[in-house]
C-alpha cells in the first residue's frame, strides 16, 4: 500500500557512520541504572491521539481539547502515562494537522489556549504528560512565513523556504514528493519553484538559514513552558537536502501515483540534522523533569536508527522502530529478530515497541487472521507490553478497533487516496472516530462525524469493553498494571528462549529475584513447547498472571507445555 511510501523515508547517506560516530557504550544510558534514577520515560506507556477523531465535546463532528479532558479519566483507568497529541495547531487541515499555519497557538475547532493549559492541569492532576507533535521540515503555505517568502524574490523570508529557478522550463530536478509527483511546485509571481518533501501545500524550510531555526525553537520553548512534557518530531529525517539538487537515483518500477520509484539519498538522511537534534535536546535539557523527544525516525536498518539516540545520547531519547512496527506477519522468527537486535543494539540505546499510528493500516487488520482477530490483537498487546522497552499505543488499538477504509475515491478525505485512488487508498482508514459506546456514532459526537465509524463499533467499544473482564481493553489494562508492578516486566533484562522455533516467540524477563516467561504461539495450530529456561531458574512453577485463552493458573514451566492456537501466556515464576 503506498501510503507504506512513508516508510521508505529510507536510504540513508552514511548509515554506517552509526558505530564509528556513536559514543562508546558508557556514555549512554546504561541499562542498568536504577530504576529510581531513570528517566520517567523509559517506563511510560505513551497512547497517540489523533485529535480530529477522539472525542468531540463540543458536537461538531469533530474532536476537540475538551473532549481529550473529558477522556482523561478513562486514558488514567487504561495505565497511560503520557498522550502524543497529533498536531492541533492551527493549519487548513490539507494534511489534517501537518500543515502547519501558527506554531503558536490552538486550532479553533479544536479549542483555545485556555482548553490546552486546562488539558495539562488536569492530566497532570492525573500523573499523565502531554507530549505535541512537531513539525519542523515544513509549514503551510498558508503560514505567514510563507506567504511573505513567496510575496517576491526579495522578501526577507525569501530564504526560510527552498526556492530555485527552473532547468528548461522543467523543475530544478527530478525530486518526488513522497506524496506523488514532482516535489517542486512553480510559482508564477516570482517564476521560481519551491520544494516540498509532502504536498504542495507543505513547503519545505529551508534548516540552513539560521533564521529559521530561530524562529522554531522560540515556538518550542512556548510550548515547553506551557508545560508540555515533550514532542513527538515528525518526518525528522527530511530537514536538509543536498544543496546541488542532485538529481536522485531512479529505481525500477513505479509507484502508486504513477511516478517512477526514487531512493531520495539527496534529500533524506543528511547528517546534518544531527546538529539541529543536538542543540533542540540541549533545549529541552534546560527545562526540569527530563522532557523527551520522541522521533519519527524511518531508516532502512538497527544503523539508521541507533544514530538517531545521539554520538552521546544527546539526541533523541525514543526513536521510533518501524521495522518492528511493520513485519506485518505473525513470524515469531522476525519478531525475534528484530526484538534482539533491538534489544542488544551496540549504543544502549531504549528500546521503543510500537504498532499502529495514523500513517498505517490498523494491526487489528494486518496482523489478524479475518477469524482470530481479537485473540491475535491480545497476542500483539501481549508482545508489546512485555517487551523491555517504551510501548506506544495508538487510539482505539486497546479496544481491537478495526480500519474503515473508504469505499469510493469520492469518500476520501486524505490527499494521498485521492492523488493514489485505486491503489493507495489513503488512510482515513485507521483515522476513524474513538469507539466510546454502542450509541450513535460509537459515542463520539452527536453530531455526524467527520469520518464514519467502524462496522464493529457495537462490540468493540469503551462501555462494552469495560464491562467485560475478557475484552481486549481488559487485557490491556491488566497488562500494564503488571508492567507497573512487576520488576521482572518493569526493568528486567531480555533472554530469548527456544531461539529456533518457527511458531513459538518465547522470552524470559528478570529483575533480581523476579522472573516473568512469556509464550506466544503465532501460529493457527496447537504448538507443544519445553523451554529451554536457564539452569537457575527451572524447577520452579509458574503462576499464569495474564493469558488470551483459559489455561491452568500455575504450571510447570519445566516440563512440555501445550500451547493453543494464537495462545499468549504470561507465567510469573515462583
Ligand atoms: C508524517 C506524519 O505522520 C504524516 O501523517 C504526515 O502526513 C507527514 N509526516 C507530513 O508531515
Amino acid at each position: 500500500m503506498q501510503k507504506n511510501l512513508l516508510k521508505s523515508l529510507l536510504i540513508p547517506v552514511a548509515a554506517t557512520l552509526c558505530f564509528s560516530t556513536a559514543a562508546s557504550a558508557d556514555s549512554q544510558v546504561a541499562v542498568t541504572t536504577p530504576v529510581s534514577q531513570e528517566p520517567w520515560w523509559k517506563h511510560a506507556v505513551f497512547y497517540e491521539i489523533y485529535p480530529r477523531s477522539f472525542a468531540d465535546a463540543k458536537n461538531a463532528g469533530v474532536g476537540n481539547i475538551k473532549g481529550i479532558v473529558s477522556k482523561l479519566d478513562y486514558l488514567k483507568d487504561l495505565g497511560v502515562d503520557a498522550v502524543w497529541i497529533t498536531p492541533c495547531y492551527p493549519s487548513p487541515q490539507i494534511d489534517f494537522g501537518y500543515d502547519i499555519s501558527d506554531y503558536e497557538n490552538i486550532a479553533p475547532e479544536y479549542g483555545t489556549l485556555a482548553d490546552f493549559d486546562e488539558l495539562i492541569k488536569e492530566a497532570k492532576a492525573r500523573n499523565i504528560k502531554i507530549i505535541m507533535d512537531l513539525v519542523m521540515n515544513h509549514t503551510s503555505d498558508k503560514h505567514k512565513w510563507f506567504i511573505e517568502s513567496r510575496s517576491s524574490k526579495t522578501n526577507p523570508k525569501r530564504d526560510w523556504y527552498i526556492w530555485r529557478d527552473g532547468k528548461n522550463g522543467q523543475p530544478p530536478n527530478n525530486w518526488q514528493s513522497i506524496f506523488g509527483h514532482s516535489a517542486w511546485t512553480f510559482d508564477p509571481a516570482t517564476k521560481q519553484y519551491y520544494y516540498h518533501f509532502f504536498y504542495p501545500e507543505q513547503p519545505d524550510l529551508n534548516w540552513r538559514n539560521p533564521e529559521v531555526k530561530k524562529a522554531m525553537f522560540d515556538a518550542v520553548r512556548f510550548w515547553l513552558d506551557r508545560g508540555v512534557a515533550g514532542f513527538r518530531l515528525d518526518a525528522i529525517t527530511t530537514l536538509y537536502e543536498d544543496p546541488n539538487l542532485k538529481d536522485n537515483k531512479v529505481l525500477p518500477g513505479k509507484n502508486a501515483y504513477g511516478d517512477p520509484n526514487m531512493a531520495n539519498e539527496n534529500n533524506d538522511h543528511s547528517l546534518e540534522i544531527h546538529d539541529v537534534l543536538r542543540d533542540l535536546r540541549s533545549l529541552l535539557n534546560s527545562y526540569p523533569d527530563d522532557r523527551v523527544l520522541v522521533g519519527e525516525t524511518f531508516g532502512k536498518d538497527l544503523a539508521d536508527l541507533c544514530l538517531m539516540y545521539g554520538r552521546n545520547a544527546d539526541e533523541i531519547q525514543l526513536p521510533m522502530n518501524f521495522q518492528f512496527a511493520y513485519i506485518n506477519k505473525l513470524s515469531a522468527p522476525d519478531f525475534r529478530a528484530r526484538i534482539k537486535e533491538w534489544d542488544t543494539n551496540p549504543v544502549q540505546g531504549w528500546p521503543v515497541y510500537l504498532f499502529n499510528n495514523h500513517d498505517t493500516t490498523r494491526s487489528y487488520v494486518r496482523y489478524g487472521d479475518g477469524i482470530h482477530n481479537d485473540q491475535i490483537a491480545k497476542l500483539m498487546a501481549t508482545m508489546l507490553l512485555t517487551l523491555r522497552g517504551t510501548p506506544i499505543l495508538y487510539y482505539g488499538e486497546e479496544l481491537g478497533m478495526e480500519n474503515r477504509d473508504p469505499q469510493t475515491v469520492e469518500e476520501v478525505y486524505d490527499p494521498i487516496g485521492k492523488i493514489g485512488w485505486p491503489k493507495e487508498k489513503g488512510r482515513d482508514g485507521e483515522r476513524t472516530p474513538m469507539q466510546w459506546t454502542a450509541d450513535a456514532n460509537a459515542g463520539f459526537s452527536q453530531a455526524k462525524p467527520w469520518l464514519p465509524v467502524t462496522a464493529k463499533y457495537k462490540t468493540h467499544n469503551v462501555a462494552a469493553e469495560t464491562k467485560d473482564p475478557d475484552s481486549i481493553l481488559s487485557y490491556y489494562k491488566k497488562l500494564i498494571q503488571i508492567r507497573r508492578t512487576n520488576p521482572a516486566m518493569r526493568n528486567g533484562a531480555y533472554t530469548p528462549l527456544n531461539a529456533t522455533d518457527k511458531n513459538v516467540l518465547a522470552y524470559l524477563r528478570t529483575k533480581d529475584a523476579s522472573n516473568v516467561v512469556v509464550v506466544l504461539n503465532m501460529s493457527n495450530a496447537p504448538q507443544k513447547i519445553k523451554l529451554d529456561l536457564p539452569a537457575a531458574i527451572t524447577g520452579k512453577n509458574g503462576h499464569l498472571i495474564a493469558s488470551n485463552v483459559s489455561s491452568p493458573d500455575s504450571a510447570s514451566l519445566t516440563k512440555e507445555l501445550s500451547l493453543a492456537p494464537f495462545g499468549s501466556y504470561v507465567w510469573e515464576l515462583q
